[in-house]
């Protein structure tokens, strides 16, 4: 099997995706595979994040943006959800000194305004240590969903508009662009979905206009450095043309 080191002599580092977006999707299959209950396999992504998010500083890679919780999660059990908030708590504690350190930035894409105070005190420590930073960009998506961002910015712009702020005819792609959770940050390059389906799943539908995407059957929490250096290298053979 090939490994790592391999892999990475044959990476192109002056050609990387500047934003890496990532689908965390197979938590659950994996866990019932191995006769465990589903929230086993959060535990186990948690993992593959750690090491997706080292390999983006080591690269220098300027984004990376990862699907937590959806704004269809809710429909979970009470149990599942509450463990994903638990794990969420937990990586941001542990992980912030080190995050820091990497001088990696935190960013939370979504409505967190329902989740619990503690789940909110977890998010505000964490942007706020990390307020600062100026390396990797990680972006988690929480409470997200793509077609309410881009509902929200509708309204955000209409309010200027009524309220005589924003010419209609000022409204152009890169204001648009700027009303949204990533203003500021470039559109993904690459949108890593792993667990074999090929859906966009209601995530980042504005940013992924021309982006690559890259599938794999590996469940999320099988997934590691190989399969992400095998996804950049993979982006770095395709042409490009943006509708040209
Ligand atoms: C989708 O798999 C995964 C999620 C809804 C949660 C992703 C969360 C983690 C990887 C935990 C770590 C993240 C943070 C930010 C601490 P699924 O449950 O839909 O899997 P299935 O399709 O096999 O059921």
């Amino acid at each position: 099997m090939v490994t790592g080191e391999e892999l990475l002599t044959q990476l192109n580092k002056s050609c990387l995706p500047r934003h890496v977006a990532i689908i965390m999707d197979g938590n659950g299959r994996w866990a019932l595979a191995r006769g465990l209950k589903r929230i086993f396999g959060h535990q186990a992504g948690m993992e593959s994040l750690r090491e997706v998010v080292k390999l983006c500083v080591e690269l220098g890679i300027q984004a990376l943006t990862v699907y937590a919780f959806s704004t269809e999660n809710w429909k979970r059990s009470r149990l599942e959800i509450n463990f994903l908030m638990g794990l969420l708590i937990k990586y941001l504690y542990q992980e912030i000194d080190e995050l820091c350190t990497n001088n990696v930035k935190i960013k939370i894409l979504g409505d967190i305004e329902k989740f619990t105070p503690e789940v909110q005190a977890a998010i505000a420590m964490a942007i706020e240590r990390s307020q600062s930073n100026n390396g990797l960009n990680f972006n988690i998506a929480l409470n997200y969903g793509g077609r309410f961002e881009i509902m929200e910015a509708t309204r955000v712009i209409a309010r200027k508009v009524a309220a005589g702020k924003l010419d209609v005819e000022e409204i152009n792609e890169a204001l648009f662009a700027g009303h949204l959770y990533t203003a500021g940050q470039p559109d993904p390059d690459l949108l890593i979905r792993p667990a074999g389906d090929y859906r966009v799943s209601n995530f980042l539908l504005w940013q992924i206009a021309y982006t690559e995407f890259w599938f794999t059957e590996i469940k999320w929490p099988d997934f590691s450095r190989i399969h992400f250096l095998q996804a950049l290298i993979d982006f770095q053979n395709r042409e490009r043309r943006f509708g040209g």
